[in-house]
């Protein structure tokens, strides 16, 4: 997508074995790219959330691991690289997804083949992504031209949660795609545009990157969707996933099923951007079968911003000793989702549904 006039992925290979990502935890008051150079760069990234959202993991894990074979390509080296990735965040499992997939395709391969051939595999899983993610645009299109053509052409007031947008993935966006592709089309949209607390992915990418594109959207505090659904002034909610179940159970950053649930309330479709990578066919339960990361307390106490006179300064907003939780992300049961928006077309969050969409992936 666009940055100040020039087109940007959130990940580019430069030589073999090194790869240029944008620091996400200096948006949006600056705008800075970094290279990683080995398997630890590429893990601490995504341990500190330079890089984030589930699709970028994936990759940016693929990158990694094809890094550090380039040490040593035994299998012994294979999975333990493969573990040190993995263990960098537990929720999303488009980073299992990522390593289980150059694990299988590496494994066959002679030793002194590996390295190479996981580079490949990893711009394959980035070219991928993108593709992905623009299907996944073309079929929320759709969507919000119906919404758009029953309007008789007045803004699609969309609610978003987080930042599912081109900054989550390699470009596009899960949740951003479809808006993307509407901006583009013609077809108006407004955009509320969650904050989401602790991080703010909302607020400083979200609405960032929004701008940038030129779409139209206003930044709201966490606490008023319910309000605005309540006060019909939300058509549609379309957030990302960070793990959807088999039987379409959704697991994404913290305060999506209150969203969920208001919008249930309110009739408010409520949509979820899944690509297939988010979709883990191993697991059925969303409440009891996806480990919630937990993160430092100090996300919870302490915000960072610029000050007026242009320095980045972090203050703490609780009181001293006041103890405080941070689970960064929950589960929406099906139930509350009115459909997800994958690569394949708009799906039903059910077992059946989703089997049958992506029959190679049901594990019997
Ligand atoms: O903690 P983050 O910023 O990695 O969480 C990101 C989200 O929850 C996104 O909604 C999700 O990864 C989908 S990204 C296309």
């Amino acid at each position: 997508m666009r940055v100040q006039g020039a087109s940007y992925r959130t990940i580019r290979p430069l030589d073999f074995g090194t790869v240029e990502i944008i620091d996400q935890t200096l948006l949006p008051h600056a705008f800075e790219r970094i290279v990683l150079r080995d398997a630890e760069a590429a893990a601490n990234a995504i341990a500190d959330m330079q890089v984030r959202g589930a699709p970028l993991i994936g990759v940016t894990a693929a990158y990694g691991l094809a890094m550090a074979l380039m040490r040593d390509a035994s299998n012994e080296a294979l999975d333990y690289d493969i573990e040190i990735l993995a263990a960098t965040r537990p929720t999303a499992v488009n980073l299992r997804w990522a390593l289980a997939r150059m694990r299988a395709a590496l494994l066959p391969l002679a030793v002194n083949a590996r390295a190479e051939a996981a580079w490949a595999l990893a711009s394959e899983l980035a070219e991928e992504d993108v593709s992905v993610c623009e299907a996944i645009g073309a079929h929320g299109l759709e969507l919000i031209r119906e919404i758009a053509a029953r309007k008789g052409g007045a803004p699609v007031n969309i609610l978003t949660h987080c930042n599912a947008g081109w900054l989550a993935t390699v470009d596009w966006g899960t949740a951003t795609a479809p808006i993307y592709k509407a901006h583009d089309a013609g077809v108006r949209v407004d955009i509320y545009v969650d904050e989401t607390r602790p991080r703010n992915q909302g607020a400083s990418l979200t609405a960032w990157e929004l701008g940038h594109h030129g779409v139209p959207h206003a930044i709201v505090v966490d606490n008023v969707g319910g309000h605005l659904m309540q006060h019909g002034m939300i058509d549609l909610v379309i957030v990302g996933t960070d793990r959807t179940t088999a039987r379409g159970d959704v697991c994404n950053k913290i305060g999506t099923y209150l969203k969920a649930l208001a919008a249930y309330d309110n009739d408010v479709p409520f949509f979820v951007a899944a690509p297939s990578s988010s979709i883990d066919f191993s697991i059925e339960d969303g409440l009891s079968e996806i480990e919630i990361e937990q993160r430092d307390k100090r996300e919870v106490t302490h915000l960072t911003g610029r000050t007026e006179s242009g320095r980045i300064e972090t203050i703490c907003i609780t009181p001293e000793g006041s103890h405080a939780l941070n689970y960064a992300f929950d589960v929406t049961p099906a139930r509350l989702v009115t459909g997800l928006i994958t690569e394949r077309g708009i799906v039903e969050a059910s077992a059946q549904a989703l089997a049958a969409a992506f029959p190679e992936r049901v594990i019997t």
